[in-house]
């Protein structure tokens, strides 16, 4: 295997970040503060949504979005298949069930005409999942919702600065959940963020992120909660970042016409097709491929970085004791999945890091071309 010359992600860390980060050590104030505050009015700003709170990854954060919403044992969650795995076990984490939904045959976001046959009467909310960068199509998701009278939490983790109807990712349900990991649009190191528009909601959050109180310095705890804080040197790169987030979007689009650039004619692949009304903030460059699983040995001998499609949830080994055959309440039947199975046996990912050159995408696209199954 050769060296790799080509990593599947690298954060874009500059002087600033490093110098505001530096501040924040400075002035000796590194728990959740001043900076945290700052970083919340910037994302709700941008977010058009009344109310935020950070927690710390993007998995604690949909698990803080359940709790406040009071979904809990004995409740299903529906969840699209194809997905990070941290969508579904934040619902297990919170003692609910998750309950997998084929997914679209081309986008591969949550097929609601699938969810319809999964609702029964332990249902309580569906987590629609914002694939790749771009919005699944929250028209329906919401129209879904409501006739069954179920709460919506977005995991948009993928989707900061991402909209639908020109309406941000995380604002259409009750809750909109957010990763910074190193490897999201922004990031601040690990970090999550949970908005939503209902006071009562944010007030639930309050007190689950914050050992059930709302000052820190109490040791009355009107409520149980926990620690979901953050530390302000997170915030203050949070902050950069966000300054950064237009140049960010540029960068990733443009890398994606080099990518379609370099590919063109080439018959064997195709790009992940947009969802009508959504913008697009590539996530990675998703490419399919009949051979993809080949093609990514291939790229990996050529020192490229690739990762493979989400692997279905229903297919997930840590969640084969939900199935029937195990005594659980789910039919996890590949059949009942063809989507999501062929969006992991064709789809790979391939870098869109916004410091990725235009060489390093050519290289890439010769790798590819190369290749013959
Ligand atoms: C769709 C989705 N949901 C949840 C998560 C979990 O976020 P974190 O890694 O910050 O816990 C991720 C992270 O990759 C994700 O892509």
């Amino acid at each position: 295997m050769a060296d790799c010359t080509i990593p599947q992600i690298t954060p874009w860390i500059g002087d600033e970040e490093i110098a505001a980060v530096s501040q924040t050590l400075a002035d000796n104030w590194i728990t959740e503060g001043p900076r945290a505050e700052e970083f919340t009015s910037a994302l709700n700003q941008l977010m058009g949504v009344e109310y935020g709170v950070f927690a710390p990854n993007g998995t604690l954060a949909l698990a803080l979005a359940l709790m406040a919403l009071e979904i809990g044992p004995g409740d299903q969650v529906l969840v699209p298949d194809t997905t990070f795995v941290g969508s579904a076990t934040a619902v297990q984490m919170v003692g609910a069930t998750p309950v997998f939904v084929e997914v679209d045959p081309l986008t591969f976001q949550i097929d609601t005409e699938h969810a319809e046959a999964l609702v029964n009467e332990h249902t309580r909310a569906v987590m629609p999942v914002h694939l790749y960068g771009m919005c699944c199509d929250m028209d329906r998701v919401m129209a879904f919702a409501k006739k069954h009278g179920l709460k919506v939490v977005e995991d948009a983790c993928q989707a900061v600065g991402v909209s639908f109807n020109g309406r941000h990712a995380g604002n259409f349900g009750d809750a909109g959940c957010f990763s910074f990991f190193a490897d999201k649009t922004i990031t601040t190191g690990e970090g999550g963020y949970v908005i939503c528009n209902d006071s009562g909601v944010h007030e639930k959050l309050l007190l689950l992120r914050n050992q059930g109180r709302i000052d820190r310095g109490s040791f009355i705890h009107p409520a149980v909660g926990y620690n979901f804080r953050i530390t302000d040197m997170q915030a203050a790169l949070g902050l950069v970042q966000l300054k950064k987030l237009d140049e960010i979007k540029r960068r990733k689009l443009e890398i994606l016409d080099w990518y379609r650039e370099e590919l063109d004619g080439c018959q064997d692949v195709s790009f992940l097709p947009l969802q009508e009304n959504s913008t697009y903030v590539p996530f990675r460059t998703v490419l399919f491929h009949d051979h993809a699983h080949d093609l990514m040995t291939h790229l990996e001998a050529a020192g490229i970085q690739s990762r493979s499609f989400f692997h279905p949830l229903h297919k997930q080994p840590c969640f084969a004791s939900l199935d029937k055959s195990q005594g659980g309440p789910l039919d996890l039947d590949d059949a009942r999945y063809p989507n999501a199975v062929r969006g992991y046996e064709t789809g790979l990912c391939l870098p869109i890091f916004p410091t990725l050159r235009r060489e390093q995408v050519a290289e890439i696209g010769t790798a590819i071309r190369g290749f013959s199954a």
